[in-house]
C-alpha cells in the first residue's frame, strides 16, 4: 500500500479510536458530575504505526488483504483504573454493552493469567462499528484495562524493549520482572486499604463542594447587599474552614442556605 492508501484505510480506525475515548471519558465525567466514584480514572488512545503494523503483519505472515480482519490491535485504547477491583467494574460495564454499541469478539485475562515478561492487564478485543464516507464499516479494535501500577511497569517495560530492541540483558530481565512483581504487589496493598482511600477521597470531595457552597452563598449575601450576616458568616467560617471535621462545616453551610431561603421567601 502506498502512503495515500494507508492514509485512508486508518481512517475509521482514527474514528474509532476517538469515538471510544469519548465514551470512556464521558463515563467518568458523568459520575463525577453525580458525585459518584469513578471506576475509570484516565482514558488514552493511539493508532498504531504504519511501520509497527507491517511489521506485525510480517511477523504473523499475515497478507496485506488480510491486515484488517487478522491484526486486532490496530485502533487500541487504554483504561486505568485506580484499583484492580475496578478493572472488573469496566470489564462488566463493557459486557453489558455487547450487541448495543460494540461486539466483544473474546478476552484476554493477564491479571490472573499474567505473562512470562510480568505484564499484567486486561484486554477485551472488540468490533465495533464505525460510519464512514463510504457508509457503515465494522474494524477490530483493542481495549487494555489495566492499574496505574499496571500501566507504571508496562510503559517502563515498552520503553527499556523499544530500547534494547527486544534484547534486554538478563540482568536488566530479572530486574523488570521484580519490579512486576513489587507493582503486583503494591495493587495488593492498595486493594487492602481501598475502602480507606475511597472514603478519604469522598471526604474530600464532601469538604471542597460545602466550602465552594459557603462561598458562593456569601457571596450571594453580599450581593443583595446582607452586609451583617456576610460579616457573621464569614467570622463562622474562618473559624471552622479548617476543622478536620466537616460536620461544622456542613452546619454552617445549611445555616446560610436556610437563612437564603428564608429572606427569598420575604423578598
Ligand atoms: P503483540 O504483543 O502486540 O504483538 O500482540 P499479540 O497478538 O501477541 O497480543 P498480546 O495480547 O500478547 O499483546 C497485545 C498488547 O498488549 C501489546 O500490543 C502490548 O500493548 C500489550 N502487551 C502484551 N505483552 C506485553 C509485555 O510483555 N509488555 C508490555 N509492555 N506490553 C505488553
Ligand atoms: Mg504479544
Amino acid at each position: 500500500m502506498h502512503t495515500t492508501e494507508w492514509r485512508k484505510f486508518l481512517i475509521p480506525y482514527e474514528n474509532a479510536v476517538e469515538e471510544l475515548k469519548v465514551k470512556f471519558k464521558s463515563i467518568r465525567t458523568e459520575l463525577r458530575t453525580i458525585g459518584e466514584y469513578s471506576p475509570i480514572e484516565f482514558v488514552t488512545g493511539r493508532v498504531k504505526r504504519v511501520s509497527s503494523i507491517i511489521e506485525k503483519a510480517k511477523k504473523l505472515e499475515v497478507e496485506n488483504e488480510d491486515i484488517a480482519e487478522k491484526i486486532e490491535d490496530i485502533a487500541g485504547i487504554r483504561i486505568m483504573c485506580q484499583f484492580v477491583e475496578d478493572i472488573y467494574t469496566v470489564v462488566d460495564y463493557i459486557r453489558e454493552r455487547d450487541g448495543s454499541d460494540l461486539d466483544i469478539v473474546y478476552e484476554k485475562d493477564y491479571i490472573t493469567n499474567y505473562k512470562e515478561s510480568g505484564y499484567r492487564s486486561y484486554h477485551i478485543i472488540i468490533n465495533y462499528p464505525i460510519q464512514t464516507a463510504l457508509g457503515p464499516k465494522v474494524i477490530l479494535a483493542e481495549i487494555q484495562i489495566r492499574t496505574l501500577a499496571m500501566n507504571f511497569w508496562a510503559t517502563i517495560e515498552h520503553s527499556l524493549k523499544y530500547k534494547y530492541k527486544q534484547n534486554i540483558p538478563i540482568h536488566i530481565e530479572g530486574r523488570i520482572k521484580k519490579a512486576a512483581d513489587a507493582a503486583f504487589k503494591l495493587d495488593q496493598e492498595m486493594s487492602g486499604i481501598r475502602h480507606e482511600i475511597r472514603q478519604a477521597q469522598k471526604m474530600f470531595e464532601v469538604r471542597s463542594k460545602t466550602i465552594s457552597n459557603i462561598l458562593r452563598n456569601i457571596h450571594a449575601l453580599q450581593k443583595a447587599g446582607r452586609t451583617k450576616e456576610v460579616i457573621e458568616f464569614q467570622a463562622q467560617f474562618n473559624k471552622v474552614w479548617e476543622n478536620t471535621e466537616v460536620v461544622d462545616l456542613k452546619k454552617l453551610d445549611k445555616e446560610i442556605s436556610n437563612f437564603i431561603d428564608e429572606i427569598d421567601g420575604i423578598n
